[in-house]
């Protein structure tokens, strides 16, 4: 089977089970400042899961392009990607654990879906800890759809219990389906989840719990159900491949990869290793930079991620002796084209990440050489990145190859003295979880509205959004306007947000399609994103966007709206920093 049949299969399964097909979102999260990328199908739905009403209704199946960097390290084996797409169906509110369940074994073993031999299929569910017990409704519903007791194992809570990196927001218990992967052997009668033949293919998480900030679990107002099945493990179980890397996901780039090296993928433990991690860290930074946000590779956030993914993506190609002067974008044009059927983007930005792809390269390779010289010569970390460009964690690896150890606290220490890279450091932020989408943001999402609403009054119309960053403390909105604002503009655009706060306007949310929205004049991105209808928020007759939301229900939440500065963001956009008081 190629992956357009199983990604098919999957959305035409689930849609005759009555849910809708939403598209992928992109991999940039939107007002999400405490997260990079995407990490999971579920969220983007995030508001839907906490109790908001999706405009396309309670029952949704997607496949979502993700990326997830915690387990960078692992790349290089059979089953670790840090770029997959995530086949996954929700309930919000609607069905829950039993009906999950006997969808999820219908669609792996019916002959006229995936057809997988049902006798090797086990599974685990969540064992009881402090905060919630047993699953005992699990256990009941998988044994009586012929799951024996001995291939239901009970796990704690760090294999049966999902949320994300560990912060706030919707989570639960979970439910794992493994295959039996040895052809060769039958499987065994009791599941050893430790026996690496057993491969985990789909996740059933089911989300009846809100985890607080103060790290308490909370009932969440509904039910829900969010499922994660990997494309590239799936593909490669029911093709009875033992490496994701042999599918039809990986096959073309690899051999790309044989091709500039003259190299074979299975020569050596070492090479299969190196060509399995530029297949992925060229996929993975030529996904990034293809979103439409723009992102190209730098020291900062998203950038920075990109960085040091082409980075150690040729340092691997240094050591299998690709002699291409400049050899990613080949790989990368690989992924472009297997892709863009599925990831339109992917052509449109085309350009844009070869370009950066060549640039990063040119870059880098200069002082690659003299770096590693020097490296072997013991230079600290900090003269390596600072001087040379090698991004901290590719040193600790080279360090770790020699066996010798990075003294990070100290590393971390002279970033936070070269002010203009100090946020790169902090580890933390490569960690993927969810926002914070308490009160405060909430409001300031709203104020962003009022603000754009009252530039466009007080500038002109020439004036969009060009971007915008919300924290609990304050809002970070890039707009479209070339000069500087006079006192006498930014106290006028304070004074009318203000005005509209007192007027205490209720906030309306409708729900339309996309021609519709923009008939009325919305403002807002007109992609179809969020599927064939759009919310629109509507503030009196003042504001008025095509937006996810969540907002708050009257004006006078907000308080007092104050701008603390403004200045230049690029050329022809500034940039506005503002409270709420
Ligand atoms: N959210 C769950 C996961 O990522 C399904 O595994």
């Amino acid at each position: 089977m190629i992956s357009k049949e199983l990604r098919q299969k999957y959305l035409d399964f689930f849609k005759e089970e009555g849910h809708a097909v939403i598209p992928s979102a992109s991999l940039i999260p939107e007002n999400d400042p405490g997260t990079l990328f995407i990490s999971a199908g579920m969220h983007p739905l995030v508001p839907y899961l906490m109790g908001q009403k999706h405009p396309q209704g309670n029952r949704l199946v997607n496949i979502q392009k993700c990326i997830r960097t915690t387990d960078i390290d692992k790349v290089g084996d059979t089953t670790h990607h840090t770029f997959f797409e995530m086949m996954g169906n929700w309930s919000l509110g609607n069905y829950f654990k039993k009906e999950a369940i006997e969808m999820s074994l219908e669609f792996l073993t019916s002959s006229k879906w995936l057809g997988l031999d049902k006798r090797r299929i086990a599974v685990s569910v969540f064992k009881e800890d402090e905060n919630a017990s047993l699953d005992q409704e699990a256990v009941d519903v998988w044994k009586g759809i012929g799951i024996s007791e001995s291939r239901i194992a009970k796990l704690g809570k760090k294999d049966n219990w999902w949320e994300t990196g560990g912060q706030t927001g919707p989570c639960g218990p979970d439910t794992e389906m493994f295959y039996w992967v040895d052809d060769k052997n039958p499987a065994p009668e009791k599941f050893d989840p430790q026996d690496e033949r057993w491969v985990e293919i789909w996740n059933d998480v089911f989300m009846e719990y809100n985890k607080t900030a103060n790290g308490k679990y909370e009932p969440l107002k509904q039910k829900n159900v969010d499922t994660g099945m990997g494309l590239e493990r799936t593909l490669a179980v029911i093709n009875s491949l033992d490496d994701d890397y042999k599918t039809e996901l990986f096959i073309n780039i690899i051999k790309k990869i044989e091709e500039l090296s003259g190299k074979k993928y299975e020569e050596s433990e070492e090479i299969t290793k190196y060509m399995r991690v530029i297949a992925d860290h060229i996929k993975a930074a030529t996904f990034i930079m293809s979103d439409d946000k723009g992102i190209a590779p730098s020291n900062l956030d998203q950038g920075y991620v990109v960085r040091r993914l082409i980075r150690r993506a040729i340092r691997y190609g240094r050591q299998l002796e690709i002699k291409d002067d400049l050899w990613t974008k080949q790989v990368a044009q690989v992924v472009i084209s297997d892709y863009k059927d599925i990831y339109s983007e992917l052509e449109r930005n085309k350009e844009f990440v070869l370009n950066q792809l060549d640039k990063e390269e040119e870059k880098f390779k200069k002082t690659l050489v003299k770096g590693l010289r020097e490296f072997d010569k013991g230079t600290d970390a900090f003269i390596l990145f600072s001087t040379y460009g090698f991004p901290i964690e590719m040193t600790q690896e080279l360090a770790k190859e020699k066996g010798i150890e990075i003294d990070v606290e100290k590393f971390n220490q002279q970033m936070k003295q070269h002010q203009e890279l100090s946020k790169t450091a902090s580890e933390g932020k490569f960690k993927s979880g969810l926002a914070d989408t308490g009160e405060e943001t909430v409001k300031l999402h709203t104020a962003a509205h009022l603000l754009l609403a009252s530039l466009r009054k007080i500038l002109g119309d020439h004036v969009v959004q060009r971007g915008s960053n919300i924290t609990a403390e304050r809002l970070r909105f890039d707009f479209s306007h070339s000069e500087k604002m006079t006192d006498q503009q930014k106290q006028e655009v304070e004074d009318l947000v203000n005005n509209i706060i007192k007027k205490d306007l209720i906030v309306i949310c409708d729900e339309m399609t996309l021609d519709e929205a923009k008939k009325q004049g919305a403002m807002g991105v007109f992609e179809s994103k969020y599927g064939e209808k759009v919310k629109v928020y509507t503030v009196g007759d003042f504001s008025k966007e095509i937006c996810a939301g969540p907002h708050v229900e009257r004006t006078s939440q907000l308080g007092y709206f104050k701008i603390i500065k403004e200045e230049s963001s690029s050329s022809g956009v500034r940039r506005i920093k503002a409270i709420l008081e």
